[in-house]
């Protein structure tokens, strides 16, 4: 249902919008300035012209701005996001929930976590934000899409148990990245814990230690114990600093997301890590196949926000459908924008998967001659 509105065509035509709906009274056409025309119409018209119509494709990125370097002077320092990977109960979430609970401060006090999959944390030294994985799938996602959402990454050994499958998964994933990687060997409370074996076993991947020559960060933690946090939040505060983090706040935002669900009684709520300009309540957006409008904000703590700006973590309301974990997450000039460009994905999208059906079906044909 594609249209062009009268005073547009005219434009387009340089012809007067009088001379327009002249033309479409002769063609028995009733037709106001504000009207918008359907494109046969619309064709038929531009022919009455002299003008001959083709049909473009539509190109959203004369909706959505083109990433571009920012002013120097419009770069503002940004948290560190943090994201924490390791084979599969090695303790990356118990990790994170240590660093969290020893880091709380009067100021956050009184709410209660939430599980957004993305953490803000403050200590006297700095501030960070900090991403959990499941399985790795969100950073699997974004990696595949060529998206970096990390500047730094944790990697997660067990003390009593080693490198592991996603162990060295996680590793070629930040290798790959190019991200920065500090190990935090865990569970150095249990009594079979053999931090000497997990640094033999990292060496192999050139992740040797800075006490064996190398210039590899280790710290040795217990989130069960809460023992060696303070140390391993310094090394990677250290390491952030080194980077010199910084976003321009001032624009349309743009980011990922991180983690999205169905909630029966929010609707479709995703956790967008904001990654450059902030995003206000009422923007409109894109996002993967999906539009909205954001309907609510709200922090790692659940308390309602009015905006978020680069680096932080908020759970969105307001999604006309469930994005996936890495879709890409920008905000629009406004809601007409954002449904035509989500309209022409899941056009493209549906497309795709139809010429897919098709050779499926051609295929089992053929096979079953
Ligand atoms: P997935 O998200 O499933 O990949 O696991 P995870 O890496 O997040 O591990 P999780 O934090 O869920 O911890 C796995 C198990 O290890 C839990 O039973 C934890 O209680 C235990 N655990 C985590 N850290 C420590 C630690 O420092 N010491 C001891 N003794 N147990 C720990
Ligand atoms: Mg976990």
């Amino acid at each position: 249902d594609e249209a062009i509105r009268l005073g547009d065509l005219a434009r387009q035509l340089g012809v007067k919008v009088q001379e327009l709906i002249k033309s479409l009274m002769q063609l028995g056409i009733m037709a106001t300035i504000n009207q918008s025309l359907d494109i046969e119409t619309a064709t038929v018209l531009a022919e009455e012209f002299g003008y001959e119509v083709e049909k473009v494709g539509f190109s959203e990125d004369e909706f959505i701005l083109p990433k571009e370097e920012d002013n120097p002077e419009a770069l503002e320092p940004r948290w560190p996001v943090v994201t924490i990977m390791g084979h599969v109960d090695h303790g990356k979430t118990s990790l994170l929930d240590a660093i969290r609970e020893s880091k709380i401060t009067t100021k956050e006090a009184g709410g209660i976590t939430q599980h957004i999959g993305a953490y803000y944390v403050g200590t006297d030294r700095g501030e960070l934000v900090f991403l959990d994985t499941p399985g790795h799938e969100a950073f699997t996602a974004m990696r595949a899409r060529g998206a970096q959402v990390t500047d730094i990454v944790i990697l997660v050994v067990a003390a009593d148990d080693g490198v592991m499958d996603q162990t060295r998964e996680a590793i070629n994933h930040s290798k790959a990245a190019g991200v920065p990687l500090i190990v935090a060997v865990n569970k150095m409370d249990k009594e079979n814990a053999d931090p000497e074996r997990v640094k033999r076993e990292l060496a192999e991947f050139d992740l040797v230690p800075e006490e064996w020559g190398g210039d590899t960060i280790y710290a040795y933690v217990s989130a069960k114990s809460h023992s060696g946090l303070d140390d391993l939040l310094e090394m990677v505060l250290l390491q952030a600093e080194v980077q010199e983090l910084k976003a321009n706040p001032a624009k349309r935002a743009r980011g990922h997301i991180v983690e999205a669900k169905l909630d029966k009684g929010r609707g479709a709520v995703g956790t967008v890590l904001v990654q450059e300009g902030t995003l206000h309540h009422g923007d409109a957006f894109v996002c993967g196949l999906y539009h909205g409008k954001v309907r609510a904000l709200f922090n790692d703590r659940g308390k309602n926000i009015k905006s978020a700006g680069p680096s932080m973590p908020v759970e969105v309301q307001g999604f006309d459908g469930v994005p996936e974990a890495g879709d890409e997450f920008v905000a629009v000039q406004d809601d007409k924008v954002a449904r035509r460009i989500a309209e022409e994905r899941q056009t493209k999208q549906r497309e795709k998967d139809l010429a897919k059906e098709t050779k499926v079906t051609l295929e089992s044909f053929m096979a079953a001659k």
